[in-house]
């Protein structure tokens, strides 16, 4: 797809769909005002009698506008005027973009740019790119059809950076939606290769007989149960000078997780392909840094294996000695990522990162407390995680913090071990789960998201397809950003 930023007017530009905005009280956008003039007062006639809404990323297409050139006109809600933020914008474009995209289009020009800053018309464009990508990878059928060129009203500037962000979404929604036969260990580790080549990353990967030395033995007693074996994928950012304070990301990248001998029900099986999103958002994240050449380091380390019920399987009562040093009894070997994590976070803390963040679709629980839509922040760091939830508000990615309650520190304590991987009964699993993970982080700044619920949407939104959603990637890139 060409993205492209223009200056033409709504009425003129040559396209199949131009894209105009509504807010909430029913107030046209600038440039939908125009086509509204040019055509009678057309759109405010279809708002007063509801064949067009007005309602946030509600889309609306009206064919053969009079006096627009362009094939169709797209109205769409961008909520209210002094909340249109970058997730406003994502979603209104997005929105858009995925009504126009269900046919094969070639031109389709965005007039959402009103009076907007430049990082929220960044954000509308990676929203559009959002739109336009389906999950229908081996359809014959497609059911989304990116554009041959969108076009974006708005600086040119904007429109860099937003088809650098919509281009790591995209990448990391891949990812998360092909299927486990095609996503392991390897070939993931394969395809962050040929990222780190293309945007100018350094890459280590290490092997299971690496992983061997490196003593990491909780990570690799998860992968023990496959054919495939497990990868250690350290991506390495070098954009300010080697004094300044290395940002680790850490993502969990489990390519398919049935729960091992602990085996998880069909029903909850079904769309564990997406439990490696945390390691594709690090990838999406990571490639992303490197091309917006931000001025910060950072390490992206992907921690990869599939978790399955080989005759080599960890069994239930297994004591695991982590990368640390510490001992872990296994009581579910379906609390897997944990495991991994336990030893990515500590090759994060030896290759010198200052402060952490961890991405994981670690818990249902968190899908319990939250809901789908929202991520769980838990940290040992109060003024690290409010800086990573700042940076989550901004980019319109809903997360909310979690307490750390010290106390349920012993929930993992084990009897035979230094500690369990699993809490005592279900209760507060969001949060034993974290308590387990800051265990392995030396006492680092740390942020740990869970991102069970959003990363992966198992029915479509207005703005997006179902399957992988890339959430968080926009997050990290603007933590990133800010040093
Ligand atoms: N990958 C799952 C968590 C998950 C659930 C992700 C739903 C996405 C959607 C994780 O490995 C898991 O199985 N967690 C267990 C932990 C339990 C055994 C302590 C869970 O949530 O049930
Ligand atoms: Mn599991
Ligand atoms: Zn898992």
């Amino acid at each position: 797809m060409e993205i492209k930023a223009i200056e033409t007017s709504v009425l003129s530009t040559p396209a199949d769909a131009v894209v105009v905005g509504v807010y909430a009280d029913g107030a046209l956008g600038a440039t939908a005002g125009q086509v509204d003039q040019a055509s009678g007062g057309l759109l405010v006639r279809l708002l007063k009698s509801e064949d067009v809404s007005s309602e946030a990323f509600d889309a609306s297409l009206i064919p053969a506008v009079p006096g627009v050139s362009a094939g169709r006109v797209v109205v769409v809600g961008l909520g209210k005027r002094d909340e249109c933020d970058r997730g406003a914008a994502f979603r209104a474009a997005g929105a858009a973009a995925r009504l126009v995209a269900g046919k094969s289009r070639g031109k389709v020009a965005f007039f959402l740019h009103d009076g907007w800053a430049a990082d929220v018309s960044a954000a509308g464009v990676a929203g559009a790119m959002a739109g336009c990508q389906g999950q229908d990878l081996y359809r014959e059928k497609k059911n989304r059809f990116p554009f041959q060129e969108l076009l974006w009203s708005g600086p040119a500037e904007a429109v860099r950076v937003g088809r650098i962000l919509g281009e790591a979404t995209s990448l990391t929604r891949r990812l998360v939606n092909e299927p486990p036969q095609e996503v392991y260990p390897d070939s993931f580790a394969r395809r962050a290769a040929e990222v780190a080549k293309d945007c100018g990353l350094s890459i280590e990967v290490w092997d299971e007989k690496r992983l061997e030395s490196e003593r990491c033995g909780s990570l690799l007693a998860v992968g023990r149960g496959s054919q495939r074996p497990p990868r250690l994928v350290i991506l390495g950012y070098n954009g300010a000078a080697a004094d300044k304070p290395l940002l680790g990301l850490v993502g969990k990248g489990v390519t398919f997780d049935s729960g091992g001998l602990s085996l998880k029900p069909t029903d909850s099986m079904v769309t564990m392909k997406c439990d490696m999103a945390g390691a594709a958002t690090v990838l999406g994240a990571m490639q992303a840094i490197a091309r917006l050449k931000l001025p910060v380091n950072v390490i992206g380390l992907a921690g990869l294996v599939e978790n399955m019920t080989g005759g080599n399987a960890m069994k239930l009562g297994d004591v695991l000695k982590a990368r640390s040093g510490k001992t872990i009894e296994v009581l579910n070997t379906d609390a897997e990522g944990r495991l991994v994590l336990a030893d990515v976070l500590n090759v994060a803390v030896d290759r010198g990162a200052a402060k952490i963040i961890d991405l994981a679709t670690l818990t249902g629980a968190c899908v319990v407390a939250l809901g789908t839509d929202v991520a769980g922040l838990m940290t040992n760091d109060q003024s690290w995680c409010d800086a990573v939830a700042a940076a989550a508000k901004k980019c319109g990615e809903p997360a909310w913090q979690l307490p750390m309650f010290p106390e349920y520190s012993k929930l993992i304590k084990s009897e035979v071990a230094d500690i369990k991987n699993i809490g005592e009964g279900r209760w507060g699993g969001v949060i034993t789960a974290a308590k387990f993970l800051g265990e392995f982080v030396a006492g680092k700044p740390w942020v740990h998201i869970d991102i069970a619920g959003p990363a992966f949407l198992e029915k479509p939104k207005a703005w997006m397809d179902g399957g992988g959603t890339g959430a968080f990637v926009r997050t990290l890139v603007e933590v990133a950003g800010q040093g």
